[in-house]
């Protein structure tokens, strides 16, 4: 292989855009850890390697998110956004740049790419019958329509296909068929939808998918679908939508998957703009720069149709590869939240040390679509046994010898020159099933090097030596083989566990770990003290995480149950007379004093002045309030309310209040009211 800085090439690197209404889990992060080793090994090897990301943030389950949780839309993708960036930092996922799809760039590219295919006639327009909620106002998606399987006669199923007895059928087969939204019967209407004509493209594709794009397991698949004949692709929604209008068509709005890949080139021309990149040589037709997106199994045929489709017929080059991997399991099955094994990034990161986890990836991942099982035992033996057992060691058992024989520095010549260039020359096979995605492969090269310098450095038994007159210089030598060998180690590791290698580089004063700097060995060269650079997994930790992901799950629960926001869509509730609402007596009230009250984290006690008569009310208002801010202050309460007993007290009323995700709003009356007027 003679790829390397002196011909750099140019390389572009995706990975699928993660959804902008829930967290990042583990089996995203399968994801996220290969394509970053991918491109840590390219940088490395001294290319020009770029790798972008986003969060995929339209569509009809964010905006309905949104809703739940009394936000806008805007909201929620800013807040998912961050959370998401903030896991994939934790996890050492370097992007170059991480957008959004809701972004002024991608409704730039979106537009562009579907007038293009729009002017050359690539685009139909059809009225077609749907499922509408008449509450809500809004067309239904099958898995937002629920009803009794018009089969086995199993309640509460989705739309398109039946939990209990597998059978799959429309929704307008189901018995009883009610909006998961709102609860109505939903009624059939008609609208006109455009299509994406993916038949025109069909031998391209044809071509495409047999030209070395994709793995062979997946282009047998595609060969399946020709067989079964290309559709058109519905592209556009009906308002409401949160997402892009299509250009000449008010109220219609392009369909999430259609700009949810436009979104590379999205974040792409984001970087671009940022640092002077030539958008242009990646993405014109004749490009001979590199695009690679890496994604699931699950959105094959996103990537390896519509997109190469969409991005012939707009006149863009196609990627150079899609590269496809399998799901995570966990102990053998699928993630379960009852299990505790539905294990999101944060709750990880909490117990474990989020390089152990790129590493196990590593060591089982290949150039297949096959699912890799997270097996815990396993995980904590491989870790253990590999990077703490083999690997660390070399330099734990070196290092304290060269400071203390050595003064800190190496020898000055290296006795074992043979040893040494062996593990250089292992760089070239290293570096190609590093290429060719073969991360378990790379692994197992790494850890038989491993050994070999474990081996040599026992035969020499350093240690024996050390206690025996006259022998400093050559224990200094034998370590010093082992520091070498060590870093040679460290430059194949560090794609995998950056910042492990990162505390190897400062123990070994070196200006970097790239994969050319592996030629110079280290001579009479000083080193810094050690520091431990991994420690062992101890299984505890992993029984914490299991039992805390089951509490992720009581969470959000709790979210789904609790009372929703002004915004959100929980029903008002049924109607009352108006006799019954004058029952509650509502009166100005004045804050005449607020205390925190001790053993409550929630809580304040405030004294209310009712203009001559005075309550004691507890309110849970204190993560919205200082109790200095709040003297003074006009409310409204209920004056008429049952005193509850409480652990603090006894409560007299309540004030008034409403609450949503961001904050706790009191209420308050204008100017002029007095204490204990009647609020009607
Ligand atoms: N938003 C779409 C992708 C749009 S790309 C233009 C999407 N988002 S996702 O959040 O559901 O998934 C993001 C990536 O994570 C996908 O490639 C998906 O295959 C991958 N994974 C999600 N769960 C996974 C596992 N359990 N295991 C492995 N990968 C998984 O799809
Ligand atoms: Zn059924």
């Amino acid at each position: 292989m003679s790829n390397t800085a002196r011909h750099p090439r140019q390389i572009l690197v995706t990975s699928a855009l993660p959804y902008a209404n829930g967290s990042i889990h583990l089996g995203h992060l399968l994801e996220y850890i290969q394509t970053d080793i991918w491109v840590r090994f390219q940088k490395s090897r001294g290319h020009q390697c770029y790798y972008v990301c986003a969060d995929d943030a339209h569509g009809t389950a964010i905006m309905l998110r949104a809703e739940q949780e009394g936000i806008s839309s805007e909201a929620l993708i800013e807040r998912v956004s961050r959370e998401h960036q903030a896991d994939f930092a934790t996890f050492g996922v370097a992007f170059d740049n991480y957008h959004s799809t809701h972004s002024e760039e991608n409704r730039y590219f979106s537009e562009l790419i579907y007038t293009r295919l729009r002017d050359k006639g690539h685009i139909a327009t059809r009225d077609i019958e749907q499922m509408y909620d008449p509450v809500k106002g809004l067309f239904l998606a099958d898995r937002f329509i629920k009803g009794t399987c018009p089969k086995c006669r199993t309640a509460d199923q989705y739309g398109d296909n039946c939990e209990a007895c597998g059978a799959t059928y429309t929704p307008a087969e189901l018995i009883d068929p009610v909006s998961a939204i709102s609860g109505a019967t939903p009624e059939v209407r008609s609208s006109t939808h455009f299509f994406f004509k993916l038949p025109d493209f069909a031998d391209f594709l044809k071509q495409w998918t047999r030209g070395g794009h994709v793995q062979s397991q997946i282009s047998n698949k595609l060969q399946e679908w020709f067989e079964s004949g290309l559709n058109e692709w519905d592209i556009s929604r009906d308002a409401p939508y949160f997402g892009f209008e299509i250009p000449d068509a008010p109220g219609k709005y392009f369909y999430v998957w259609l700009d949810a890949p436009i979104g590379y080139l999205a974040s792409f021309k984001n970087l671009c703009e940022r640092e002077g990149i030539d958008f242009d040589a990646y993405w014109r037709a004749d490009s001979d720069a590199e695009v690679y997106h890496f994604i699931g199994k699950d959105i094959v045929y996103f990537h390896a149709l519509f997109w190469p489709a969409m991005l012939e017929g707009a006149e863009f080059r196609t990627p150079t590869a899609v590269n496809c991997h399998g799901f995570v399991t966990v102990n053998g099955a699928k993630m379960s939240k009852s299990r505790g094994t539905f294990i999101k990034a944060a709750t990880y990161a909490n117990y474990l040390n989020p390089e152990y986890l790129r590493y196990y990836f590593a060591a089982k991942l290949t150039s297949r679509v096959d699912d890799l099982d997270l097996n815990l035992d396993d995980f904590s033996a491989r870790v253990n046994s590999d990077l703490v057992g083999k690997v660390v060691n070399i330099a734990s058992r070196c290092a304290g010898f060269v400071k203390k024989l050595g003064g800190g520095k190496l020898s000055a010549h290296c006795t074992e020159p043979e040893l040494v260039a062996h593990f250089i020359a292992a760089g070239d096979e290293i570096a190609e099933q590093y290429e060719a995605r073969e991360f378990g492969r790379a692994m197992r090269l790494v850890m038989e090097l491993a050994d070999q310098a474990n081996t040599y450095i026992a035969e020499q038994e350093p240690w024996v030596l050390a206690k025996q007159e006259g022998q400093e210089q050559q224990v200094l030598d034998i370590c010093s083989v082992g520091i070498n060998l060590f870093r040679q180690l460290m430059v194949y590791l560090a794609p995998v566990v950056p910042a492990m290698a990162e505390g190897a580089r400062e123990f070994m004063k070196l200006q970097s770990l790239d994969w050319e700097s592996r030629h110079d060995i280290l001579l009479g060269h000083e080193i810094a003290k050690f520091k431990p650079l991994m420690t062992r997994i101890e299984s505890d930790r992993i029984d914490a995480m299991i039992e805390a992901s089951k509490e992720d799950l009581v969470e959000e629960q709790k979210l789904k149950d609790a009372p929703k926001g002004p915004l959100a869509d929980a029903p008002i509730a049924d109607e009352i007379a108006f006799d019954d609402f004058i029952k509650v007596d509502l009166r100005i009230a004045r804050i005449a004093k607020a205390d925190y009250v001790e053993g409550a984290d929630k809580l304040l006690k405030l004294t209310l002045d009712l203009g001559g008569e005075t309550r004691t009310v507890f309110s849970g208002i204190r993560a919205a309030y200082a109790p200095e801010a709040l003297e003074g202050r006009l409310t409204v309460m209920v004056a008429n309310l049952a005193p509850r007993k409480m652990r603090f007290g006894v409560s007299e009323g309540m004030v008034l209040a409403s609450a949503n995700d961001e904050g706790i709003y009191l209420l308050s009356p204008d100017a002029g009211a007095e204490p204990g007027q009647r609020v009607t």
